[in-house]
C-alpha cells in the first residue's frame, strides 16, 4: 500500500512520476512549526493565516530524528501500556501513516460522536484538525482531556468566520430585521454554522437560537432551522451551504453572499428582506482546487466514470458530478458497487489514495491531477503522535484542547441540536434520487 507520503517522497527523489503543489510536502512537518506562522505547505499555503493562531513549539529532538520505524515501535508500546486509558481518532484526511494507529476512524459527525464512545479513557488524543479536537474537548466527560498532536493543525476555512465578524453582522440583520417572529412564530433569522467553525461560532449559535452541522446533515439542519426561520445565517463554508440550500430547492437568487469587509456584506436591504440563507464567504482551499473542467477530462478518459464530490466543492462542480456527499458517503458509495467501476473523485488526496488502495477491483482516482493534500491535516505527523503519547505514559499531558465553560454550555447546546436532528441518510445530493 503506497501511502501520499511515500509517493511524495518518491516524486522528490526521482522515483516516481506525478507533481504535488509544493515540494516542501516532502519536509517533515516540524519544518514549518518554527517558521512565520502560516498553513504550511498544501492547498492552504495561498491563504492568510490570522494573527495568534495556535502555534507548535519545537517538537524534540528524539521525535525528529527518529526513523519511521522508530516511531512505529514507540507509538505501539505507548498505545500497549496506555491501553484504555487513551482512545485515538483520526479523520479520513490524515495520512496514512498516522491513521494506524486510530482507534476510530470517520467523518467530522462520526469523530464527534466518537467522542462520546469511551468516557472512561483519560486521554482523548485528536489526529484531526483544531475545531474537531474543540467539540471533542465539549462533547467529552470533564475529566477527560483531548488532546491535538500538533497545535499548528487548524483549518483555513474555520479561520475565514470569527465570532467578531459574524456578532458584527448579526447586529446588522438585527438591526434590519429586528428580533419579533412573524405570524408563524418564525424569528427573522436562525444562524447555522458548519462544524469546521471555532467554538466560540458554536456558542454564538447556541446562544441565538442556532445550530451546527456537518457535510452530513447539512439538510436536516436546514431543515429544522428552517422551522423555526425565515431565514438561515449560514457560515463559513458558502458552498456547502449553497448546494445543500439548492438541492432542498432554495433558488440561487435567494442565496445572497455576506462579505464581512462592506456595509450589510455588500446586499441592499431588500435582497437580504428576500433571502432564504445569507452565506458567509469562506471556501475549503482543499476543495476550490475541483473544477468542472477536470470532471469533463475524467469523463472523456473514462467514459462511465462515476464522480463522487464533497458538498464544500463549488457548485458548478457539484451539479457536474454524479453525486455528493460526506466523506463517508464517499466511502459507503464505493464499497457498495458490486461492478469493477471507475471512480473520479473530489476530496482530500489521502482519502482518494487510501480508497483507491483498498479497493483494487475498482480504478479510483482524484480529480485534481495535482497532489495537494489538506495543509494542516498533514501537520500531524507520526513524530507529534509519539511524543504526546509518551508524554501520557509519563503522567504528562501534553497540546490540551480546553474549550472555557463560558463558551463550551452554549456550544453544546447547539451541537445537541445537530445531534438530536440527524436524519437516516448522508447524502447532500444525489443525482437520480
Ligand atoms: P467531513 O468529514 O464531515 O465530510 O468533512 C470534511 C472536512 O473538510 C473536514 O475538515
Ligand atoms: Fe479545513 Fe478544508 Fe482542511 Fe477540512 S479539508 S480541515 S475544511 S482546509
Amino acid at each position: 500500500m503506497t501511502s501520499i507520503d511515500s509517493t511524495i517522497q518518491r516524486i522528490r527523489s526521482g522515483e516516481a512520476e506525478g507533481s504535488a503543489c509544493s515540494p516542501a510536502l516532502a519536509d517533515a512537518p516540524w519544518t514549518f512549526d518554527l517558521l512565520t506562522p502560516g498553513y504550511g505547505p498544501g492547498s492552504s499555503m495561498g491563504d492568510l493565516i490570522p494573527t495568534g493562531s495556535p502555534r507548535q513549539g519545537q517538537l524534540p529532538e528524539v521525535y525528529r530524528t527518529a526513523s519511521n520505524d522508530e516511531l512505529d515501535a514507540r507509538i505501539s508500546a505507548a498505545k500497549q501500556t496506555l491501553g484504555d486509558r487513551v482512545v485515538v481518532l483520526g479523520h479520513f484526511y490524515q495520512r496514512d501513516e498516522v491513521l494506524k494507529y486510530a482507534d476510530f476512524v470517520g467523518d467530522s459527525y462520526q469523530l464527534a460522536n466518537a467522542a462520546l464512545e469511551r468516557p472512561n479513557a483519560e486521554a482523548i488524543v485528536f489526529c484531526g484538525v483544531h475545531f474537531m479536537a474543540e467539540t471533542a474537548d465539549i462533547l467529552s466527560s470533564p475529566g477527560q482531556a483531548v488532546i491535538l498532536p500538533n497545535l499548528a493543525a487548524g483549518c483555513s476555512m474555520a479561520d475565514m468566520a470569527d465570532i467578531d465578524s459574524v456578532t458584527e453582522c448579526w447586529d446588522q440583520l438585527t438591526a434590519l430585521f429586528g428580533t419579533e417572529p412573524d405570524a408563524s412564530g418564525r424569528v427573522p433569522v436562525i444562524p447555522v454554522t458548519y462544524m469546521n467553525s471555532s467554538a466560540a461560532l458554536k456558542g454564538f449559535c447556541g446562544d441565538h437560537g442556532g445550530i451546527v452541522c456537518t457535510s452530513s446533515n447539512a439538510s436536516a439542519a436546514l431543515d429544522w432551522a428552517f422551522e423555526r426561520g425565515q431565514r438561515v445565517l449560514f457560515f463559513p463554508d458558502q458552498h456547502l451551504g449553497r448546494n445543500t440550500a439548492k438541492a432542498m430547492g432554495v433558488p440561487l437568487d435567494r442565496m445572497p453572499m455576506w462579505n464581512p469587509n462592506k456595509p450589510l456584506g455588500g446586499n441592499g436591504a431588500d435582497e437580504l428582506e428576500d433571502a432564504r440563507v445569507i452565506l458567509w464567504h469562506g471556501f475549503c482551499s482543499v476543495h476550490k482546487r475541483f473544477t468542472v473542467g477536470q470532471i469533463e477530462s475524467a469523463r472523456a478518459e473514462f467514459p462511465g466514470a462515476r464522480v463522487l464530490v464533497h458538498p464544500e466543492c463549488p457548485s458548478g462542480v457539484v451539479d457536474a458530478a454524479d453525486a455528493a456527499g460526506s466523506t463517508d458517503f464517499i466511502g459507503k458509495e464505493i464499497a457498495a458497487a458490486t461492478e469493477p467501476t471507475t471512480f473520479a473523485i473530489g476530496t482530500e488526496i489521502n482519502m482518494v489514495n487510501r480508497l483507491a488502495n483498498q479497493y483494487p477491483q475498482h480504478r479510483i482516482f482524484s480529480l485534481d491531477p495535482v497532489i495537494c493534500p489538506c495543509s494542516t491535516m498533514y501537520r500531524i505527523h507520526p513524530g507529534y503522535l509519539a511524543w504526546v503519547l509518551e508524554a501520557l505514559v509519563d503522567g504528562d499531558v501534553l497540546n490540551r484542547i480546553v474549550v472555557a465553560d463560558d463558551v463550551a454550555v452554549p456550544a453544546r447546546i447547539a451541537l445537541d441540536r445537530m445531534l438530536a436532528a440527524r436524519p437516516g441518510g448522508s447524502v447532500a445530493r444525489v443525482i437520480g434520487d
